[in-house]
């Protein structure tokens, strides 16, 4: 056995983490943790886990010396095809103006201008800060070219690095269709979906006043589902509407946002099931209340949390912020928010095979910097994800 080896290039053989001070696998469905714990990872799966104590022989050794060990995070929503910033509508906002969806324009006419270089560029550093603080798994969207041409190679993009690829030809209505949005809904539906549909897995709206309605998000919807794709939803972000009930009549994995929720809501949320994924990065950056994660959980609703990475609403790429905010300002405990960024973020994406460390899942993982998982929101803005390991092989970090 050799102790203290990274993984080598080619076949890393089995690795050992041991001395695991808490070990976070979700084994089981619900939150599951185990303390002096080890983890054997072999072949990018997880093979073995269980005490230290007991631990078998690996190819190499990593020594965890009591430190924390979680699944990679999954960051089932973002918007990472773009092109430019918004730094001066968030200071506008942070100085009183309230949001407004028609920022999403400033971005289209941006992306619209950019090579393919640059988008692929920006969003690879995304992806980049994303993996450096823990995401193994993320799902990428476009809506932000909303030309037959510009969603098509946003989503070619996004799937060179990630299967959880969505097209949201729905966010807004362009420009050359204001006036139109029937017409606009017949290329979202028609000749855009025919071009979108081979890059991508999911199908998503913009159900809000100022972007789509009921009948539009469902006609939508139902196109996508009919080519294949799953569905998913933006729903109740800037107030009430009727984007739950859609997203249930659609068989949504997932309704996004939440956080303006009638009883009515939270009933067809728990009954449909939808996962109701929530996004504290979005609140925090237009200053609109933080959905109540507290009456979604007891309400028995399964609560995943997510970036919304975008350059409008909410500009970071951190799950480690998200699960501080969900902790502080969302009333979800630290184990309900870990939970929800790892195997919350697996259900409103339909894996099964992340978002957990049981044996047979992938081996994505997190060594923390601390000795357990409640570190995240009790240190936050604190760099604490020591190394990171995707299918088995370190992909970030270093091994101590
Ligand atoms: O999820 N709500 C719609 N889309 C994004 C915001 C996009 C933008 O402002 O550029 C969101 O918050
Ligand atoms: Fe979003």
């Amino acid at each position: 056995m050799r102790v203290g080896q990274a993984c080598p290039v080619a076949d890393p053989g089995s690795t050992l983490i041991t001395r695991i001070g808490e070990l976070v696998t979700n084994d089981g469905g619900g939150w599951a943790a185990v303390t002096d714990a080890a983890l054997v990872m072999q072949d990018g799966t997880v093979a073995w886990t269980g005490p230290a104590s007991r631990a078998p022989a690996a190819d190499s050794v990593v020594d965890a010396s009591g430190r924390a060990v979680l699944p990679g995070f999954v960051d089932s929503h973002a918007h990472l095809v773009f092109a430019g910033e918004r730094s001066a509508e968030f200071a506008a906002r942070m100085a009183g103006r309230p949001y407004q969806a028609g920022g999403i324009l400033t971005t289209v006419t941006a992306t619209r201008a950019a090579s393919d270089a640059a988008l692929r560029l920006n969003l690879r550093r995304l992806a980049g800060e994303m993996l450096r603080q823990g995401t193994t798994t993320f799902e990428c969207k476009s809506g932000y070219g909303l030309t037959v041409g510009d969603e098509a190679r946003g989503l070619a993009l996004a799937a060179e690095i990630t299967p959880e690829v969505t097209y949201l030809g729905a966010h807004v209505v362009p420009p050359e269709f204001a006036g139109d949005v029937a017409g606009y809904v017949d290329l979202v539906r028609g000749p855009m979906l025919d071009a979108c549909a081979p890059h991508a897995r999911w199908i998503d709206v913009f159900c809000e006043d100022g972007a789509f309605g009921a009948d539009e998000a469902a006609a939508i919807l139902e196109a996508g589902r009919a080519r294949g794709l799953g569905t998913r939803i933006h729903a109740n972000q800037l107030g009430p509407g009727p984007g739950i009930r859609v997203a249930a009549e659609a068989g949504a994995a997932s309704a996004d946002h939440c956080t303006y929720l009638t009883e009515a809501d939270l009933d067809t949320i728990v009954s449909a099931p939808l996962v109701a994924t929530l996004l504290p990065g979005a609140e925090f950056g237009t200053r609109h209340p933080y959905p109540d994660a507290r009456r979604l959980l007891d309400a028995g609703a399964t609560v995943a949390l997510a970036t919304d990475c975008n350059p409008g609403s909410s500009f970071t790429s951190s799950m480690p912020f998200c699960i501080a905010l969900a902790v502080r300002d969302m009333r979800m405990t630290t184990q309900e928010a870990v939970w929800s960024a790892t195997a919350g973020g697996a259900g409103a994406l339909r894996r099964a095979d992340v978002g957990q460390l049981s044996v047979g899942a992938r081996a994505d993982l997190i060594l923390l910097d601390a000795p357990s998982h409640a570190y995240l929101a009790y240190r936050p803005g604190v760099p604490l994800i020591a190394a990171v390991w995707r299918s088995g092989r370190l992909a970030a970090g270093a091994i101590p």
